[in-house]
């Protein structure tokens, strides 16, 4: 970089250090502010001519300069390769006074790089937002739409990983459905602080022009107007809150690529992954292995990373800006590219996996899943349900001994241990009736189970309206 090249050369009379200049350049990824950026130059414009700084002619000079640089930008990919900007700001403000020439030196009047990042990272991650928003509401389709097709299938469900009770494949599906619900929610509210217009902070202390900012804010489509300039400059929270919202949608994807990894083992056979989203190993032939889940799981991490790393950077900042801020755009950029990537593949997995409902429904009839109805059928019978829990316990330890389940024990057999027992007791044992009897809101029931269904599906048509 040359004197000549930064915008701030002035009070420099020497060149900058070459690898300076490359560590200290952020133009190699913060060039993907570039539409924002002349989106809020734009705007800012127009704010300048109705503070009576540009005449209207030197403004539509400007904006028109804005516009046929994201035209050329458009046109040429190769538009950002030939430039040593210091950033994606020097950038257009460089383009724009070679194309219009001095009449765009008079762009920054009123503005600093401090508010102008802080405005265009803004502008250029609420739009962001919308499309992780959208993302996890079409994996939230994929999972009602399995669900629907796998209506009655019943799988075991787990707690430390033993067999626990039996609960329908549509009620796991839901299960996630919630938790992608409540991460859009999350996304909702941190577009809603991310919407606000900090450009009119200047570098720190506010400007001297008579800029009326709420009618940039208008322009720029923003909810209102930051009310501090110090804070508007060096605030960084909508980024960190956006990243720590990604960070449970992570931690959601991460668990469910879990769920399906497991499933898919030839210890489980619940489920076939699609070879869409599968690989095979090239020692083992016989290998079918879901890298595509793993992926998710193992990008979590990463995710968490970043969050991590913005939180430290933070941390020590004095007020105002401080350059340690320009290391927030890579974390952010690589989680929604990382986030996104991954909801759409969730969603490709959940599209094309076929659920093995012989063996989900063997499995959920096999390990004593329905021992605590039993101890429930005992409390109808006025059993206190200590002792009904008691019992049953003792009942399943002569069931393993036999190795039987309950439901293949004969009525003598129960009655050695209460004759509270009687015949009606296979009915309520039986599958059917266990599931069915979980008929609370919330439960597994399946008419809870398609109450619930029906409710996410108009919830979506909400959401993703
Ligand atoms: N590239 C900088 C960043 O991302 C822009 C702001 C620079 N401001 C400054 N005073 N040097 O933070």
């Amino acid at each position: 970089m040359t004197k000549a090249d930064n915008l701030w050369g002035g009070r420099f009379t020497g060149k900058a250090d070459e690898t300076f200049a490359e560590f200290n350049n952020s133009f190699r990824f913060d060039q993907r502010l570039f539409k924002a950026d002349v989106q809020a130059s734009i705007a800012h414009a127009e704010g300048l001519f109705q503070a009576g700084i540009l005449t209207r002619l030197e403004a539509e000079k400007i904006k028109n300069g804005l516009l046929t640089l994201l035209k050329r930008a458009d046109f040429n990919k190769s538009y950002f390769d030939e430039t040593d900007s210091e950033d994606v700001h020097s950038f257009i403000e460089t383009k724009l006074i070679q194309i219009i020439g001095d009449t765009g030196r008079k762009l920054h009047t009123g503005r600093s790089r401090n508010d102008q990042v802080a405005t265009a990272f803004r502008l250029w991650l609420r739009e962001k937002i919308e499309e992780i928003s959208a993302l996890i509401g079409e994996l939230q389709k994929a999972l009602v739409e399995s669900a629907e097709k796998q209506k009655t299938a019943v799988l075991p469900g787990y707690t430390h990983l033993q067999r626990a009770m039996p609960v329908l494949w549509a009620h796991w599906c839901l299960a996630y459905f919630e938790m992608f619900s409540r991460d859009r929610e999350r996304l909702d509210e941190v577009w809603r602080r991310t919407n606000v217009l900090p450009l009119g902070s200047a570098a720190l202390a506010g400007t001297s022009f008579e800029i009326d900012r709420e009618a940039v804010a208008r322009e720029l489509k923003f909810e209102g107007v930051t009310a501090n300039s110090l804070d508007a400059v060096s605030d960084r929270d909508f980024a960190i809150e956006f990243v720590g919202a990604c960070a449970l949608v992570m931690v959601h994807l991460s668990r469910f690529a879990e769920d399906l990894i497991l499933y898919a083992s030839s210890e489980f056979q619940f489920i076939e992954l699609s070879d869409a989203v599968s690989t095979g190993s090239s020692l083992m032939p016989q290998k079918k292995n879901p890298d595509a889940l793993e992926l998710i799981r193992g990008k979590a991490g990463r995710i968490f990373g970043h969050q991590t790393a913005l939180l430290s950077m933070m941390k020590g900042l004095p007020l105002a800006y401080n350059k340690d801020m320009q290391e927030d755009k890579e974390a952010v950029f690589d989680t929604v590219d990382n986030v996104g990537i991954s909801l759409k593949v969730a969603a490709i997995v959940m599209r094309n996996l076929r659920v093995n409902e012989e063996k989900t429904r063997a499995a959920a009839t096999k390990g004593y899943l329905n021992a605590t109805e039993l101890a429930d059928y005992l409390v109808h019978k006025n059993v206190p349900f200590r002792t009904a829990h008691d019992t049953v316990g003792k009942v399943v330890l002569y069931a393993i001994s036999k190795n039987k389940e309950l439901n293949e024990l004969r009525l003598e057999e129960f009655q050695q241990f209460s004759d509270e027992i009687k015949q009606d007791v296979f009915d309520a044992l039986s599958l059917e009736k266990t599931l069915a009897a979980k008929n609370q809101i919330g439960g597994t029931s399946p008419e809870r189970v398609y109450e619930a269904l029906e409710a996410a599906k108009r919830s979506l048509i909400v959401d993703n309206g």
